[in-house]
């Protein structure tokens, strides 16, 4: 598996990375986390390390917190395991009622970043987390109070590098403005349906429907200060690689069926096809994989195995937006 090192840091990731959102039994309330969810996620764990997949996303809240423990007791039971990866998770989405009475919310303050990667660091049984992202925007943040939350957590160890998801370039540029050292990451839905950060790019000053307002910049900002970009839901929830395509728009089943010719001809399975075309992109996006199933995750890894060719990318784009290029 071909590996990046991340700008502005010591880190080397490999080019795509395991989304653990599905681990520790998904988002059922009550599931107990019992020895199949801890087989389950040690069985991914292994077969992302044999294909050179080292980089493991997670976010406080993935399956109500038991993405990260499930993970944090396979860590335990191999002492080995955590100098060999890295490991990202995020803060800052909360939940209606915790504690009792309370909305769903963000909230990037200080208490909660900090209380939230010390639970982290608890679950995932580690003295440290390689990058922490702040998961969705805060419209009540303070960079102020969002760098004293960083620092402490740099000079104590606790976290080594920090970035964001879901952010704009003006949520970036201003976070930055507070912070010491260089935001290393924004992870945002980036897919072949979800394609408005390659739109944006293509139809600015063209009279094209639907502009995607908020993604100008992204690309360049995160380009030109080496914020490295990760694609969440880069498979479109398994929409153009075999899902049930019953009600879907045309746009929607014919690119599926270009996914499929584009992936027999290269012998590979249609999820590599996708994820080759985020790859294809020279920012060099990460896409954040999310399979708990060992077999997915190695088709996921043959998108490495070939380039798309400029046609193909372009098809494929076209196909997807509905429209030829404008
Ligand atoms: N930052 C954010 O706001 C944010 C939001 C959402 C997600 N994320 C991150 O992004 C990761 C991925 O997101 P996601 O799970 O929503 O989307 P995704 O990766 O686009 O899709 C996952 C779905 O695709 C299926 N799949 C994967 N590989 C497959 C294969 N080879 N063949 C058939 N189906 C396959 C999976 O089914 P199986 O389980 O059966 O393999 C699962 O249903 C998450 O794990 C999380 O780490 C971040």
């Amino acid at each position: 598996m071909e590996k990046l090192q991340l700008s502005n840091t010591d880190l080397i990731v490999s080019r795509i990375c395991a989304g653990c959102m599905g681990l520790g039994g998904g988002w059922g309330l009550s599931t107990p986390i019992d020895s199949g969810l801890e087989k389950q996620a040690a069985a991914l764990i292994d077969r992302a390390m044999q294909l050179g997949i080292n980089f493991f996303d997670h976010a406080n809240i993935y399956a109500r917190s038991r993405a990260e423990e499930v993970f944090g007791r396979v860590l335990a039971s191999r002492p080995d395991l955590r100098q060999q990866i890295v490991l990202q998770t995020k803060c800052g989405i909360r939940w209606a009622d915790e504690p009792a009475g309370t909305p769903q919310r963000f909230e990037f303050s200080y208490e909660h970043i900090i209380s939230s990667v010390e639970a982290s660091l608890k679950r995932l049984q580690t003295d440290y987390i390689d990058i922490l992202l702040l998961h969705r925007p805060d419209a009540l943040w303070e960079g102020e109070e969002v760098a004293r939350a960083f620092d402490v957590l740099k000079k104590t160890g606790k976290v080594r590098y920090f970035g964001v998801s879901n952010q704009n370039r003006f949520q970036m540029e201003y976070l930055q403005s507070f912070l010491p050292d260089p935001l290393v990451a924004n992870q945002l839905q980036m897919s072949l349906l979800h394609h408005d950060f390659a739109e944006v790019g293509i139809s600015f000053n063209q009279s094209v429907p639907n502009y995607p307002d908020g993604w100008e910049g992204v690309m360049e900002y995160c380009r030109l200060n080496g914020v490295s970009l990760q694609a969440w839901s880069p498979l479109d929830r398994g929409l153009l690689i075999g899902r049930d395509l019953a009600g879907q728009p045309e746009n929607v089943v014919k690119t599926a069926a270009l996914v499929k010719k584009i992936a027999e001809s290269y012998g590979v399975p249609p999820d590599a096809v996708a994820l080759a075309w985020l790859l294809r992109h020279p920012a060099k996006i990460v896409p954040v994989v999310g399979t708990a199933n060992p077999d997915h995750l190695a088709d996921s890894a043959r998108a490495l195995e070939f380039d798309l060719t400029r046609e193909e990318w372009y098809s494929l784009f076209a196909s997807a937006r509905g429209q030829a290029m404008p």
